[in-house]
């Protein structure tokens, strides 16, 4: 890639310890969706985010996990996931009103920094968090673990990687990837960058071209919250068919490396090229709507 060097100067950046979707899913989530957006959608969000490099979205896609856990950013902790009361795997399915939390989860916040991006009157700084707030949650809602309930989306459910005690949650969130792209310890950015070209090439004109018209169908800016269920129920009806194929129960202690792996790694391919692709749409609609909207245009 043509900007290897730089992104390789990146890679010495400190990652966030805890790391929701990984920092490899979230960057590279970032990477499609710049890949994809309009030239003047690329030209907004640089101008909000103050960088004018190719990496504006990736650079910023692990921020709201690096605050999560600060005594400033706490209040933002449950806006990652939403806890989907299912029983797989007889049972997947999310229901706004039983499901998200009163204090928020990760549906009501798409919405609800979705309409603060819109809202030209806001202080830019406070767009500008918004702006990294939904670039991130967005992949959040792509992992089917950041929609599920059992055990805390799996981060109470023990099992092993290559004979290693792990959670579930971070076996999805991290050790599938990590294993996909081989070692990137100290590189997220390279590897993010090569794994956001291959799952781009994939949706123009890849084992993706055709499913991916459909990855866009129904978004609409006016509704954020049925627009983010739609993708919040797909991801929790891999919880069912991948997460939990045969109920949680029998996966506690289990190898994961092996099988189960090989049968994970088509799901994230998938998840993160839809993320990607479907974040590039949103942030066109976002950039179409607010750059027409003047500070004295009340309309939102
Ligand atoms: C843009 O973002 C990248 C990635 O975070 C960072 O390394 C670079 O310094 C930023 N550039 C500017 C002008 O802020
Ligand atoms: C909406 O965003 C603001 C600003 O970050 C936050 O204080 C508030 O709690 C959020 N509201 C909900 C319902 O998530
Ligand atoms: C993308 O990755 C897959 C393996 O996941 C590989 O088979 C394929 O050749 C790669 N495609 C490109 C264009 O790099
Ligand atoms: C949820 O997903 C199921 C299949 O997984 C589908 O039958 C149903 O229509 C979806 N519901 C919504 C609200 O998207």
């Amino acid at each position: 890639m043509k900007f290897s060097q730089k992104a390789i100067a990146l890679g010495v950046l400190s990652l966030p310890r805890a790391m929701a979707w990984g920092s490899l899913g979230h960057i590279t989530v970032a990477y499609i969706a710049s890949n994809f957006v309009k030239e003047d959608t690329a030209a907004y969000f640089q101008d909000i985010l103050k960088n004018d490099t190719e990496h504006y979205l990736a650079g910023v896609a692990t921020w709201a996990d690096s605050i999560r856990y600060t005594k400033w950013g706490h209040f933002s902790s449950n806006f990652h996931f939403i806890d989907a009361k299912d029983t797989p795997p007889t049972y997947c399915g999310v229901d706004f009103e039983r499901d998200c939390k009163k204090d928020g989860c990760v549906v009501s916040s798409i919405q609800n920094y979705t309409s603060q991006l819109l809202d030209t009157s806001l202080w830019p700084s406070r767009r500008n968090q918004a702006a990294k707030f939904v670039i991130h949650f967005l992949g959040d809602i792509h992992q089917p673990l950041h929609v599920e309930n059992v055990a805390h989306g799996g981060n109470g459910i023990h099992v092993k990687w290559n004979s290693n005690e792990v959670n579930l949650h971070h076996v999805w969130d991290t050790s599938i990837p990590e294993k996909m792209l081989g070692p990137i310890h100290r590189k997220p950015y390279v590897a993010s960058i090569q794994w956001a070209a291959n799952l781009t090439e994939q949706i123009k004109s890849g084992k993706y071209e055709s499913d991916s018209k459909l990855w866009t169908g129904g978004l609409s800016l006016d509704d954020p919250i049925t627009t983010a269920m739609g993708w919040a129920n797909e991801s929790n009806a891999l919880v069912c068919t991948h997460v939990f194929p045969e109920g949680p129960d029998t996966i506690v202690g289990q190898e994961l490396a092996g099988d189960y792996y090989e049968k994970a790694v088509p799901v994230i391919e998938l998840q993160v090229a839809k993320a990607g692709y479907r974040l590039a749409a949103w942030l066109d609609l976002i950039a179409e709507k607010a750059s027409g909207t003047s500070q004295l245009d009340d309309e939102l």
